[in-house]
């Protein structure tokens, strides 16, 4: 009984005092993460721009970025070509599920390994569309740089923000890491996750230009 009650605390601490440790680190992070606004030409961050491109249209990251059909892409491995996830699945309007059969009911949430191939993905965050209005897939690299760094339709996040996101989202175990860990013999998008964060950053110093 005794266990019991001091594990409960012990939980309890560790509740409390995670999130505040982990959100000043988090800060930190970016901050170094970000080069003085300035000190990358526009050139610089063209380039950037292009290798974030080739990230964000990647499969790993467009399949579940699309549009309103609210219907996630597979590229299962062995097969080249991208078709609609099977079985049917339709992420309806909250773009996370139909009653009954939500993302979670086969994509659990859990931040073991992705061996088993042709299992369905998981990651440390509830598995689900991303929001309608960040649609990459079928989308131009242009359009799709004009959108992300429209604080509008990118939600509400200026170039910092966009950095922030990243490691947020590596701090959950989210989908953004997962896209170069993808597990079950599945391609990943060029570079790494750090590289990938490196160059938002210095897309963002140089002002977020965008190819015309
Ligand atoms: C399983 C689905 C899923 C996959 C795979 C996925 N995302 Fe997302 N993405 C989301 C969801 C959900 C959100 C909304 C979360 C939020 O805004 O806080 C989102 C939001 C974002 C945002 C926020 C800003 C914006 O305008 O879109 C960025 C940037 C992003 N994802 C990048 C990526 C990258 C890079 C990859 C691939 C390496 C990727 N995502 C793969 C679901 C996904
Ligand atoms: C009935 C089970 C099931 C449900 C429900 C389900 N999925 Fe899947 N999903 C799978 C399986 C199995 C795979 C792996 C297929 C493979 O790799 O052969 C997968 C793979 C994926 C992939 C990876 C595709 C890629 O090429 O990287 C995405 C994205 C995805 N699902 C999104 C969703 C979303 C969003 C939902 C909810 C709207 C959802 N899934 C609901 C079983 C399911």
């Amino acid at each position: 009984m005794k266990r019991i009650l001091l594990r409960c605390l012990v939980a309890a601490a560790v509740a409390i005092t995670a999130p505040i440790a982990i959100s000043a680190t988090d800060d930190q992070k970016t901050a170094s993460d970000m080069p003085l606004a300035g000190s990358v030409s526009k050139d610089d961050g063209l380039k950037a721009w292009q290798r974030i491109q080739a990230v964000i249209t990647h499969p790993r990251c467009a399949n579940c970025h699309v549009g309103a059909d609210n219907v996630p892409r597979w590229n299962v491995v062995g097969e080249s070509k991208t078709r609609l996830h099977g079985m049917d699945i339709h992420a309806g309007f909250g773009r996370a599920g139909i009653p009954g059969q939500t993302c979670t009911t086969c994509h659990v949430t859990s931040t073991a390994p992705n061996d088993v191939p042709h299992a369905p993905p998981h990651v440390g965050i509830a598995w689900q569309l991303a929001p309608v209005q960040f649609q990459w897939f079928g989308k131009s690299g242009a359009e799709i740089c004009q959108q992300l760094r429209d604080p509008r339709r990118n939600g509400g996040r200026d170039a910092a923000g966009l950095v922030e996101h990243l490691r947020h989202d590596a701090l959950m175990h989210g989908f953004i890491p997962w896209g170069w860990n993808p597990g079950g013999g599945r391609g990943t998008p060029p570079g790494t996750f750090d590289s990938h964060v490196k160059d938002v950053a210095m897309w963002g110093a140089a002002g977020q230009p965008c190819p015309e």
